[in-house]
């Protein structure tokens, strides 16, 4: 991906020196305008236009709609063109949840979990987490920071523009500090937009595993030097926690989210993925910005996701890449008007995948999501998961131009096509980050 130039205005790329840019010839242009969060109903309303056109300008959408008339704006004459030849333009995807950090694959466990062993089982012998801890402790920044590079270029190749990343593999101060740091310069030296969250509390560090009230200690580490230094160094926007068996209880995700709210980070959560805890209903007392995975949820959790402004984050890559059959609630997450959005969840233990377009298929043909849904769900709600809905997720002027462009002639044909690469061109702040040769 070409390295930024400068200026902060739009996401790091000097965009006074960029030519305006006029976008023609999409068979479909997604806007997804009309304001968001969006929920039942409006889920589905992608605002299509069919003879439509793009101005872009200074990184932003300087104009957008029929093409007769924004051919008429000013500086559309003298914008270069760039004709998309029949193909459907939408927002670039917003990935709200990923852990991009790690330091290896754990295929190991992979074909473990084929034979019949199930993701506890190993993670209860010192696999999942664990092992990635280990990993990551062991490697150069050098090593995660390649590795990272390469996910970000499958990422924009997939058509996504924006991903959450989470620490969570370190469980240590200098390990969870060197991940956020890690995201930090990758922010600067290249375009993804990369919004961080601190996930100290991801799973109890294996060195206080065998101490006497081990989880009590490592929380104390946590909230008296970890999420202080994370805060005091600016390295992240928001906090996270693992609540599950074997990882955090519902009480003390709350001492950890209420006190990250103290301390300016924005909650959010890994709920009810294995187990319900009641973790979702806690995450909406406090004013979470999310709660992800959902597949445990009961009634009263999907009542209490319909009324809240806390974003209902569905991974199903999660679900498929584990081998279960059943998925979250998606059909009754929306009628109950919970705002749903979809993420990949990208992580070498549930989820190693980048692809958003695979996503979208999963949530229609497991969660039974239209593909009208499953797009706004991964743009405009996705941004809104991460309070970013008012510059990023759909295509109106004033908003960043981050878009992708898929060689299809209909939207629906994004989640129809699975484990192809159907995109053709991601663009970033008005830069293409992306083209297919
Ligand atoms: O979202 N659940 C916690 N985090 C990941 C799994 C992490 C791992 O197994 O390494 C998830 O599924
Ligand atoms: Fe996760």
């Amino acid at each position: 991906m070409a390295r930024k130039t400068g200026t902060p205005d739009t996401a790091g790329v000097n965009s006074d020196l960029m030519p305006s840019l006029l976008i023609t010839g999409a068979s479909q242009i997604l806007t997804l305008r009309g304001g968001s969060p969006r929920r039942g109903r409006s889920l589905s309303a992608l605002g299509i236009e069919r003879d439509g056109a793009i101005l872009v300008r200074k990184g932003r959408i300087a104009a957008i709609g029929k093409r007769t008339d924004i051919g008429k704006q000013e500086g559309a004459k003298r914008a270069e063109q760039l004709d998309v030849g029949g193909r459907v333009v939408l927002p670039g995807f917003v990935d709200s949840h990923t852990h991009l950090i790690h330091a290896a694959s754990r295929a190991e466990e992979f074909e473990l979990k084929i034979q019949g062993a199930s993701y506890e089982e190993i993670a209860r012998k010192g696999g999942g987490i664990l092992n990635s801890v280990a990993k990551l402790r062991a490697a150069t920044s050098d090593a995660l920071k390649s590795r990272a590079r390469i996910a970000l270029e499958q990422f924009a190749a997939s058509g996504t523009t924006t991903i959450e990343a989470k620490s969570g593999y370190g469980l240590d101060l200098p390990s969870e500090l060197r991940i956020l740091q890690i995201q930090r310069e990758l922010s600067e030296e290249q375009p993804m937009e990369i919004v961080s969250t601190f996930l100290g509390a991801h799973v109890v560090a294996p060195e206080f595993r065998s101490q006497p009230n081990g989880a009590e200690r490592y929380l104390e580490l946590l909230l008296e030097h970890m999420l202080p230094e994370v805060v005091n160094r600016g390295l992240a926007e928001f906090c996270d926690v693992f609540c599950e068996r074997g990882a955090f209880t519902r009480e003390q995700s709350r001492r950890i989210l209420s006190e990250a709210k103290l301390h300016g980070l924005q909650p959010r959560i890994h709920a009810e993925q294995l187990s319900r805890t009641g973790a979702s209903q806690m995450a909406v007392e406090l004013g979470a910005a999310s709660c992800d995975h959902l597949e445990q949820v009961n009634a009263e959790d999907i009542r209490a996701l319909g009324k809240s402004r806390t974003v209902a984050t569905l991974m199903p890559g999660c679900d498929f890449y584990l081998g279960f059959k059943e998925y979250a609630p998606a059909r009754a997450l929306i009628d109950s008007g919970a705002i749903v959005a979809l993420a990949t969840d990208y992580n070498p233990g549930t989820s190693p995948t980048v692809s958003m377009p695979m996503i979208l298929s999963i949530a229609c043909t497991q969660l039974r999501m239209t593909p009208a849904e499953a797009i706004a769900a991964a743009t405009l709600n996705a941004a809104y998961a991460l309070r970013r809905d008012k510059t990023l997720g759909s295509l109106e002027t004033g908003k960043q131009a981050d878009l992708a462009v898929f060689e299809v002639e209909d939207y629906r044909e994004i989640p129809y096509y699975f484990g192809m690469q159907r995109c053709w061109m991601t663009m970033k702040s008005g830069e293409i980050i992306y083209m297919r040769d």
